[in-house]
């Protein structure tokens, strides 16, 4: 498979990593306004620089793009890229609004063409462990959930680029960081139908929100409560996801979430629960998650079938953040 990447900064060197450590897979181009970011990949991996990705799409041989440029461009790019027959790997959040959303899945459709969107914690293996807990309904009826992320992105980091924190281009910690756990929950826990939601900018300079805090009403009758902020001192602090059930109490956490913090199941051993933190713990980032998307979706061409992340779940973290920022803005609960 030839891949293509588009939006040479920060995110582009993990695809970049990735596709070559698939084999079989090979980075053939690359797409960026900016000549200079391209230097590395035509150097390191021989892609072919493009500044103008119309040209670049006229490439035949090319069969999947990895679009990584700014959120707020994800929408027209990708249409662009479905219209010319590409598959599609598109980072996260999908796109800014649910019309963009819509826009970019029905270009896929009619040109029959695979979409992926990166949400790559759900392939962290304590994500995964979880998943499996609650297939089998290990913890019976779920009571509630606990979801945080209090993590650091200090005012350099907002004056990197100029879409940074912009309502238009990226949102603040909810639409930018958060939507990876908001994707877990959803994972986890279901459908959400009403959800309230605060916000504020308290320490950094931007557009957007640095700290959203809210409570989520779930179709089962489960509740959640999220924690987000990019303004602690001095570094991240935590990312988190407890959930309660009716048979077990299961914690996966750290500054990353990444470990088992707290697990204790009706009916499991300590024996038992015991290995399987030690397994998580020897490995906990496993293959990365990156990696593991875009191998998901060359099998998902091969086997023409859906890619692990669709689409659709990109719709459905971004339609939560949605209602996230529309409770805040009208002060008020928002049914779903
Ligand atoms: N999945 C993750 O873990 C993860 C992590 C970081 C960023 N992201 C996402 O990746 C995307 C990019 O983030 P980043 O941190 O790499 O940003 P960045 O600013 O470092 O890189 C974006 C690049 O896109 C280029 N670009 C902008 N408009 C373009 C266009 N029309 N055509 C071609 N190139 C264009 C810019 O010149 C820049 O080089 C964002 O949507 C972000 O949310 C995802």
């Amino acid at each position: 498979m030839n891949f293509a990447i588009i939006g040479c900064g920060f995110i582009a060197k993990k695809h970049a990593q990735a596709i070559q450590n698939i084999e079989g897979a090979n980075l053939i181009a690359v797409c960026d306004r900016v000549p200079e970011l391209m230097e590395p990949y035509v150097n390191e991996y021989s892609a072919k620089p493009y500044t103008d990705l119309a040209e670049m799409l006229k490439d035949e041989t090319i069969d999947i793009v990895c679009i990584c440029t700014p959120s707020g461009t994800h929408a027209v790019i990708a249409e662009q890229a479905a219209n010319a027959g590409k598959h599609i790997v598109l980072e996260k959040p999908i796109a800014m609004t649910l019309e963009e959303t819509d826009r970019i899945i029905k270009a896929t459709k009619e040109n029959d063409v695979k979409l992926g969107i990166v949400h790559p914690n759900r392939f962290r293996p304590v994500a995964m462990k979880l998943k499996e807990i609650l297939n089998q309904n290990q913890l019976g009826k779920i009571s509630h959930a606990l979801c945080i992320i209090n993590w650091n992105r200090g005012q350099e980091y907002y004056d990197q680029a100029v879409w940074r924190g912009t309502k238009e281009y990226d949102g603040g910690v909810l639409m930018n960081q958060a939507i990876h756990n908001l994707d877990l929950l959803l994972w986890y826990m279901g459908n959400p139908v009403e959800v309230f939601s605060m916000e504020a900018t308290r320490l950094r300079n931007i557009e957007a929100e640095d700290v959203s805090m809210g409570v989520i009403r779930f179709e089962s009758g489960a509740l959640a409560t999220v924690q987000a902020s990019t303004t602690v001192y001095p570094k991240n602090f935590e990312e988190s996801i407890t959930i309660f059930g009716e048979k077990g109490t299961v914690k996966i956490g750290g500054q990353n979430a990444l470990n088992f913090e707290h697990l204790i199941i009706e009916g499991i051993d300590e024996e038992t629960s015991g290995k399987w933190i030690g397994d998580i713990k020897a490995d906990p980032w496993g293959t990365p998650g990156h990696e593991q998307i875009i191998k998901d979706m060359i099998s998902a061409i091969n086997e023409n079938r859906q890619p692990a992340v669709t689409g659709e779940d990109g719709r459905n973290a971004l339609s939560l953040v949605l209602s996230f920022y529309e409770s805040a803005k009208i002060n008020k609960p928002v049914k779903r």
